[in-house]
């Protein structure tokens, strides 16, 4: 059993960059909890090919292109946000922070962008979008029993989410051998919120306990079938997460998708997936402009999101860069984080000589 997240916070003042939130929160966290959020599945090859993609990028920038004050807001779904970046649906926040989800649901809330809320998030569907007014979206794992999964959609309806991300990279967890060494569980005192079981349903097997539970809550046999029935089911948007292929992203918009979420699950599903930006241009021809298409994993840098969207992302989220922040300063750090973020996309599209998202084109790349 792992223990509870301290209170011990250190300042993220001392932060410069999102990276350096990582080694702040491993000093306040348990080990077993940092492992979690900070490991991959396997070799961990595919959370660490995430970050090379990027840095297989360079920008061919232009000059005397007066983009002294870039215009960062990004409109999606019918929504505006003031910077092409949104918070990625992450299990049990009350791990990394006692207030949790509220928290970065709050610093998301404040910053103009989108928070996704986790179907196994340890403060309830409900607690949750009574914690701010900013957009808020619903993360589903299809539960084995169609009737739960229905009861969230409407839950995530009536709580004014505005949109369902369908994960569909999940359909057993993955073999993430820091949480098998650590013996990794449920913090003790923390329940998936959402689940009238809580944390006893935890029958599925599984590694280690935590992925027993995880796998007792989701679907295994998750199949097209599923997609179709959540499009018909709800009035929003519905928007599939962990798509990395050009037919898959097809099948996916012709059934009904309206966006889609290019994702490995940061590294910690399939190891030896592709990285995330390596999928991304062909996920982005097959839908050609027809829905948004969204990225994550190992976005780290202002840099890395410009890369993304030259690609033709309409913007990424971010995954354990916020948790570590979470960890550290709770909703605070977050923000901090977030404008962290923001100033370098700012300044980086400057440097860049482009003046909006919109003039991000693959023309401004070339890869080494
Ligand atoms: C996740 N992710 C995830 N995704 C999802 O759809 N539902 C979930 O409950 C979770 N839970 C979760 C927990 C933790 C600790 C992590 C780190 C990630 C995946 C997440 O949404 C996203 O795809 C990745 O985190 C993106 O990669 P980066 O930014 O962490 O590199
Ligand atoms: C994870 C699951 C719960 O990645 O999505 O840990």
């Amino acid at each position: 059993m792992a223990e509870a997240p301290p209170h011990r916070r250190t300042s993220p003042a001392a932060a410069l960059k999102l990276e350096d939130f990582d080694p702040a929160a491993r000093g306040v966290l348990p080990q077993g909890i940092y492992d979690y959020i900070a490991g991959g599945a396997e070799d961990e090859a595919t959370l660490r090919g995430n970050r090379e993609a990027f840095a297989r990028y360079r920008f061919r920038f232009k000059i005397l292109a007066s983009a002294d004050r870039p215009d960062l807001n990004h409109d999606v779904l019918g929504q505006r946000f003031t910077m092409p970046v949104h918070l990625a649906p992450t299990a049990i926040q009350r791990m990394a922070h006692p207030d949790g989800e509220a928290a970065a649901y709050q610093a998301a809330s404040d910053a103009g962008i989108a928070y996704c809320l986790s179907t196994l998030s340890s403060l309830s569907i409900e607690d949750v979008a009574a914690a701010a007014t900013g957009a808020r979206w619903f993360q589903l794992y299809m539960h084995p029993e169609r009737a739960i999964s229905t009861a969230f959609v409407e839950r995530a309806v009536d709580a004014g989410y505005s949109a369902i991300l369908l994960t569909v990279d999940l359909t057993r967890t993955g073999r993430r051998e820091r949480d098998i060494r650590n013996g990794f569980s449920l913090p003790e005192g923390l329940l998936y919120a959402n689940l009238e079981s809580g944390r006893r349903a935890a029958t599925a097997d599984g590694p280690d306990p935590f992925a027993r539970n995880v796998n007792a809550n989701t679907n295994a046999a998750l199949g097209w079938g599923d997609l179709e029935w959540l499009v018909a089911k709800t009035s929003l948007p519905v928007i599939v997460k962990g798509v990395v292929r050009a037919d898959d992203a097809r099948h996916a918009v012709d059934a009904g998708a309206r966006g889609l979420i290019v994702s490995n699950h940061g590294g910690r599903q399939l190891d030896y997936a592709i990285a995330s930006l390596d999928a991304l241009p062909e996920v982005v021809q097959a839908v050609s402009g027809e829905v948004p298409v969204l990225l994550d994993g190992g976005v780290r840098r202002g840099t890395d999101v410009l890369k993304a969207l030259c690609l033709g992302a309409s913007g990424v989220l971010i995954g354990r860069p916020y948790l570590y922040a979470l960890a550290v300063g709770g909703a605070d750090g977050v923000r901090g984080m977030l404008e962290m973020l923001r100033e370098e996309i700012t300044l980086s599209m400057s440097l860049l000589g482009a003046r909006r998202l919109t003039d991000l084109n693959p023309d401004l790349l070339t890869r080494i």
